[in-house]
């Protein structure tokens, strides 16, 4: 099938102000965590991507009212789930199929998950033992989707996560809200915590305290009236472009500066990345505020142990980052990348390869000596879109073009990505293949 790309031109630094679109993981919860309160949750600023629309239109098939006042704002009307007339399919999102797994397993109806091969070909087991441990009916082939859930009665465990997974904390707090008895989740890293955030919120009664979260179950959800700040993770591909342009200073405003999100900004710091930062407010539980970046020369650094949660989603991003960086640089205890979208460790070895660059791959990580020139070449972006997304940001740096097939993908979180760019100065243009 002949597929959208970009066609990537290097030279012009990145200059100006700029937004992101709302964050991903608060918008999959919000228009969730709305369904399950008693009124109506208005939502603004909500991400309206491939990923966060089929939770939307999930909730819809659940029975649930939603008023779609813009693109970006919703007033979902929650309060009673009711038995959908066919499988929920959460296409490519990964946190959409895991939340509402949590959530189905307490319901009094049955329910299937399903979505694209790229979903069913990911993990699932590691939320369906912790929900059959309290009880939950819910089976897949192979510990895969289509996820098929019975009603069952459900009662609270104590389960410390063997891999850190905020979408397997969620999906075990979620189900905890129907539960009988408290839920006591200890995670292995600080991974990040919108679901205690926004459940507490709304008024659940949840308490964390270090690495353990602790929900009791009884209290209905209040509706909310959300924010969503902007994604950081979207940020992170202008962040390290204008670091590697020479000539470049931008400013991103309105960004969420959640610590368990960040992780990326101390790795570049240390680097030598020159990136000012200032808190200006609170939205949707959420520290947010304005980075300021210019082009640096960047040193290699070695990144493991915890920081790796704190920065699991931008790897992709940060393999460019470190072939600009002068030294060797490592990455150990990433081995989750490889049961992302794609496994981002090989895809994204085997795209850079394409334009030059030497890596050298681990079971959980990489290594690479830089700094390295990438030329520009034709890539693929594999369905994954932080995978497109950051190989428009190697082209940027590149000698010569770069064509990045699958330009679509990146709408899953950040639609409107190459304009963005353009708005700041870069050439990058979403073409088709008939366009030549
Ligand atoms: C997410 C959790 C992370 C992250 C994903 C969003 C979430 O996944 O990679 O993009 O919103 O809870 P894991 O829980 O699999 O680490």
């Amino acid at each position: 099938m002949a597929v959208d790309y970009f066609a990537v031109r290097p030279g012009n630094p990145l200059r100006g102000a700029s937004r992101v679109p709302g964050d991903k993981s608060i918008s999959h919860r919000a228009v969730m965590f709305g369904a399950l309160a008693q009124g109506a949750t208005h939502i603004r600023d909500w991400l309206p991507a491939g990923d966060t629309e089929a939770s939307l239109a999930a909730m819809r098939a659940l029975g649930v009212p939603v008023d779609r006042l813009s693109a970006t704002e919703l007033i979902v009307r929650g309060g009673e789930l009711r038995q959908p007339d066919a499988p929920l399919n959460l296409v490519n999102a990964g946190t959409g199929i895991r939340l509402l797994a949590g959530i189905m397993v307490g319901q009094p109806f049955p329910s299937v998950l399903d979505g694209s091969e790229q979903l069913r070909r990911r993990p699932m087991k590691r939320i369906i033992e912790p929900l059959t441990e309290m009880g939950a009916n819910i089976h897949g082939i192979d510990h895969k989707a289509p996820l098929t859930i019975e009603p069952a009665r459900l009662h609270g465990i104590h389960y410390t996560l063997p891999v850190a997974s905020a979408q397997v904390k969620s999906a075990i707090l979620l189900a905890g809200l129907f539960a009988i008895g408290e839920t006591v989740v200890t995670e292995p890293g600080p991974g990040r915590d919108h679901t205690e955030r926004m459940l507490a919120a709304m008024g659940v009664d949840l308490t964390v305290d270090g690495a353990v979260v602790t929900l009791r179950p009884g209290q209905p959800l209040r509706p909310m009236d959300f924010t969503v700040p902007g994604d950081f993770s979207s940020a992170a591909f202008l962040i390290v472009a204008a670091l590697l342009i020479p000539g470049s200073d931008i400013t991103l405003t309105n960004i969420s500066l959640n610590p368990t999100r960040t992780g990326l900004l101390a790795v570049l710091r240390e680097m030598g990345a020159d990136i000012a930062v200032e808190e200006t407010g609170l939205q949707a539980g959420d520290p947010v505020g304005t980075i300021r970046v210019r082009h640096s020369a960047l040193h290699a650094v070695a990144v493991g142990g915890d920081v790796v949660v704190r920065m699991i989603d931008e790897f992709p991003i940060f393999m460019v980052a470190a072939l600009a960086a002068e030294g060797k640089t490592t990455v150990r205890d990433a081995e989750e990348l490889r049961v992302k979208e794609t496994d981002r460790l090989r895809v994204m070895t085997a795209e850079l390869t394409r334009m030059g660059a030497r890596i050298q791959e681990y079971d959980d990580g990489f290594s690479l000596d830089g700094p390295q020139t990438l030329r520009g070449a034709h890539v693929d972006g594999h369905d994954d879109h932080r995978l497109s997304m950051s190989l428009v940001v190697a082209g940027l740096t590149a000698d010569g073009d770069t064509r990045v097939d699958d330009a679509r993908c990146a709408s899953d979180s950040f639609p409107g990505y190459a304009e963005t760019l353009v708005a700041l100065g870069a050439e990058v243009a979403v073409r088709k293949p008939d366009d030549g």
